[in-house]
């Protein structure tokens, strides 16, 4: 039995620094020696927010000031963070108590989880290879604003869905930003893929292209690094960030992981995210050409230009849940389709995570998925593309 570990969203750990980290770290602590000995505040570290600033303005082209950076501790204290601020009382007024966030019907399982917790409810909106549908949005805030329930925010993954990979264009970005801009309602751009990017031109971020303070931007080192550091950002200008600052009661952020993280990536981000996106690109290129040799007639899958994951749409006739136990019985981990469904809802798709996993176990892993999808579909006990051919061409011929 293999273990084929598809369902971890880190990203490569062959590819870690961790050497130089080790130097960033003794000559980081030096530097930021006795401030360890009080709280850091509640925007964090001025030179990694410095470091970050300088990222985003050179990534976006836009001047982008350290003082509207907090750092958090992930990208995902971030998105509670905002959450908490916006939220109601629960009592008449804005919104008649309901805390409602509107959102791609498939949208990261964080995030979904998070939101619950919180008594949050979530109300899709579909997308399709551009992201999410303007048309469908525009109905939506149009409903919720009819019914005397505005949304507190959109939360938006605009670039390397998280999990179907889209990336939406910079003419639908304009759109998002004009239907928001005539409901009045905040957008949560989560960018946290934003340098995971393999080919093409980058579309720009959406607090680029406005510059109203109704925009709230979120990025992590969790991709382009590692979790384990626990380093995010979350971006906004007055009045909305002092009021996402007033829910956070924590002291700040570690001091000494952002001094460190500052200390490795001063004028090192994009020769440090070329080092960790080489290998990434050849993952994903081993996931693409193993998928079609394996299931080429029989599943669709999207081809991501960024990000983490392959999104692979399964045959009707697969038996989801034999799936899931079949791979589990083979050694195989792959995050199923409905853990990103807003509601739950199993939808006929799995996500392929090619980041954290050894090439050579894409390799062999895929074949081995491939496998377990023929076996799944309904109503058949072997595999093998043979087999597969004669239930296809069984169910042509009783015209179903
Ligand atoms: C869209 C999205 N947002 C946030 C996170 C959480 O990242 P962090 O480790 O920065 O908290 C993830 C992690 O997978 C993600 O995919």
């Amino acid at each position: 039995m293999g273990n084929y570990d598809f369902g971890s969203g880190c990203t490569n750990p062959e590819t870690f620094p961790v050497q130089e980290l080790a130097e960033a770290a003794a000559r980081a602590i030096p530097l930021v020696g006795t401030a360890l000995a009080r709280y850091p505040g509640d925007l964090g570290h001025l030179g990694l927010r410095e470091v970050m600033a300088a990222r985003e303005s050179e990534r976006e082209g836009v001047a982008v000031s350290p003082d509207h950076i907090a750092l958090t501790n992930g990208s995902m204290q971030g998105v509670t963070l905002l959450a908490e601020a916006f939220m109601g009382g629960g009592g008449e007024g804005e919104g008649g108590g309901e805390n409602i966030v509107v959102t791609e019907e498939l949208t990261y399982s964080g995030t979904i989880g998070a939101y619950r917790r919180l008594g949050m409810r979530l109300v899709g909106v579909p997308l399709d290879e551009d992201g999410m549908r303007i048309d469908a949005l525009e109905s939506t805030l149009a409903d919720l604003h009819g019914r005397g329930t505005p949304p507190r925010f959109i939360y938006t993954l605009a670039t390397y869905q998280n999990p179907t990979g889209s990336v939406m264009p910079k003419a639908r970005r304009l759109e998002l930003i004009e239907v928001a801009r005539r409901y009045d309602c905040l957008i949560v751009e989560d960018n946290c893929y934003a340098d995971v990017h393999f080919e093409g031109e980058k579309e720009p971020s959406l607090y680029a292209l406005d510059d109203s303070p109704n925009q709230i931007y979120l990025c992590s080192l969790s991709k382009i690094l590692g979790p384990g550091v626990r380093q995010g950002y979350l971006m906004a200008r007055p009045p909305v960030l002092d009021r996402i600052m007033g829910r956070r009661f924590d002291g700040g952020n570690s001091l000494l992981a952002a001094s460190v993280l500052a200390e490795y990536f001063r004028g090192n981000v994009w020769d440090h995210c070329k080092r960790m996106n080489g290998p990434l690109k050849e993952k994903r290129d081993a996931v693409l050409a193993g998928l079609e040799d394996s299931v080429g007639d029989i599943c669709t899958w999207s081809r991501p230009v960024g990000g983490l994951f392959v999104w692979v749409g399964l045959p009707d006739d697969v038996d989801r849940q034999k799936l899931r136990e079949l791979a589990s019985e083979r050694g195989l981990g792959y995050a199923p389709g409905s853990a990103f469904h807003i509601s739950g809802e199993d939808v006929p798709f799995l996500r392929l995570a090619f980041g954290y996993i050894a090439l050579d176990d894409i390799r062999l892993g895929i074949p081995v998925l491939g496998e377990c999808i023929r076996e799944a579909r309904m109503g058949r006990t072997t595999g093998g593309l043979a087999s597969a051919l004669a239930v296809e061409s069984a169910a042509a011929a009783v015209g179903s």
